[in-house]
């Protein structure tokens, strides 16, 4: 597996992740990191990462734990579009989910995906997570129960 590191986004780092771009039909899967970081520290809740290759900043990632509903959730996860298909977007999952499954009370993952990101859905059932049936906002939920071996 590629060997990336995820760091908390700093001052330093923020520019870096604002710039990275997803592929025009990308789009509209995710929003913008724009809308997401274009305050340092927008959602201090969250817990807001960078991607990092090296020394290159190559995607981002922000989880948390949502206050409406008690539960922890991947709320982004973006591999720019000039280093997606190497590896990053898995290898970022991992760490993520390694990340999460330390955190005490919490024992399921949750993520939300468009229908049409079939990249996305095969992603995450490739590690464990399975569709929950439920759709919030015009997305697919998605679950990875941590009890079951994964923690
Ligand atoms: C989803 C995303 C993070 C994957 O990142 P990535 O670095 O390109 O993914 P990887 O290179 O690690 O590939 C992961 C798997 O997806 C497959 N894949 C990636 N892009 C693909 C594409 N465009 N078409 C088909 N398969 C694709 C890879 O072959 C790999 O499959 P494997 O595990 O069977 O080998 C990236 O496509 C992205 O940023 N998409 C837009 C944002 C998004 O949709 N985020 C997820 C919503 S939560």
């Amino acid at each position: 597996m590629v060997d990336i590191e995820l760091k908390e986004v700093t001052r330093e780092s923020w520019p870096e992740v604002m710039n990275l771009a997803l592929k025009l039909e990308q789009g509209g899967l995710v929003a913008p990191n724009f809308y997401r970081v274009r305050e340092f520290k927008a959602e201090p809740e969250f817990v807001q990462l960078a991607i990092f290759n090296g020394e290159e900043v190559v995607g981002f990632a922000m989880y948390g734990r949502d206050p409406d509903d008690g539960k922890y959730w991947i709320f982004r996860l973006m591999i720019d579009v000039d280093h997606q298909r190497q590896g990053f977007g898995k290898a970022a999952l991992v760490k993520l989910i390694e990340l999460m499954s330390k955190i005490p009370g919490c024992d399921e993952i949750y993520v939300g995906y468009r229908p049409e990101n079939f990249v996305a859905h095969a992603l995450h059932l490739s590690l464990g997570f399975q569709r929950t049936g439920q759709m919030l906002q015009g997305e697919y939920i998605a679950m990875l129960d941590l009890r079951s071996g994964n923690k």
